[in-house]
């Protein structure tokens, strides 16, 4: 049974708040109006637990390296592979796997909150499944108005999860619009995606989940605002694309022994 962890998402969203000045609420969700994904629809979304909590997602980019946030990170996960629902811990597909190794993105934080990604190395490679499949990181980067899906199990403030894995359809923003909107900390590391009229988006919960767009994995969940889904008001993504070659000499440069970073 998984228990509410760390709403790193909030904490983050607080922080951007304070330096941006815009309204804090009360009240937060899990992913803003989206829907029950179809089981197994997203087989790379991988859930980080600590201790049999919950507390960040992850994607499977390799079958023994997942991807996630870097201000997910902690000295080791086990790693939920192939659930759709959190709490059915002997989910017919599924894998649970453990990791010690984790790699912060060495630029992470600098400058603040930019540079958001790490990757983790997985005990032993899982072989792809119906259920459990790897996904490639897009080499091209998104253009505004791109339609992309973003998945989660985002927690609410309350404490609450959502019973199975959800998703929304998100629209990309252009960068000129996305650093405006969180200018100073803007940095060109980012996307922003969401803030639509229908008022759909990710949340705390939800970091280091995948937003994939055509079938590639173009960004993950970094940060937005304390209250989710307003209008206007986008999350904010890791922009994948500019680090193809870092992943890739990563997951290459790594082997068994090395230490955490
Ligand atoms: C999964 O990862 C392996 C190893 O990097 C790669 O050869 C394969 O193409 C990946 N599969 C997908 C669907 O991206
Ligand atoms: C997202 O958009 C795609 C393509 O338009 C559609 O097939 C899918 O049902 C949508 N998913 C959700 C959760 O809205
Ligand atoms: C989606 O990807 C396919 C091939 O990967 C490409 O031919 C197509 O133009 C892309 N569509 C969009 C809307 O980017």
């Amino acid at each position: 049974m998984a228990t509410v962890g760390s709403p790193w998402g909030w904490f983050l969203g607080c922080l951007v708040l304070g330096v941006t000045g815009l309204r804090v609420s009360g009240s937060g969700s899990h992913i803003i109006n989206g829907e029950d994904c179809k089981p197994h629809s997203q087989p790379w979304q991988a859930a980080l637990f600590l201790e049999n909590e919950f507390f960040c997602a992850g994607i499977l980019v390799h079958p023994q390296w997942v991807l996630s946030a870097a201000h997910c990170h902690q000295s080791s996960y086990t790693v939920g592979l192939g659930l759709h629902s959190l709490e059915a811990s002997q989910e017919p597909g599924s894998r649970m796997v453990e990791a010690t190794l984790s790699i912060r993105h060495p630029e992470h934080n600098k400058p603040f909150l930019a540079n958001d990604l790490m990757l983790i190395r997985l005990s032993e490679a899982v072989p792809p499944s119906d259920t459990i499949q790897n996904i490639s990181v897009a080499s091209q980067c998104p253009t505004a108005g791109d339609s992309c899906l973003v998945s989660g199990w985002g927690l609410l403030v309350d404490g609450r999860l959502p019973t199975v894995l959800q998703c929304v359809n998100v629209s990309v923003m252009s960068d000129e619009a996305c650093s405006e909107l969180y200018d100073p900390v803007y940095h060109p590391s980012m996307f922003c995606a969401g803030g639509g009229q229908d008022q759909k988006d990710s949340c705390n919960g939800d970091s280091g989940g995948p937003l994939i767009c055509n079938r590639t994995l173009q960004g993950l969940v970094s940060f937005g605002q304390a209250e989710c889904g307003q209008v206007g008001i986008p999350g904010v993504y890791t922009n994948l694309c500019k680090f193809t070659d870092w992943i890739e000499k990563t997951i290459q440069a790594s082997y068994p022994g090395d230490e955490d970073s």
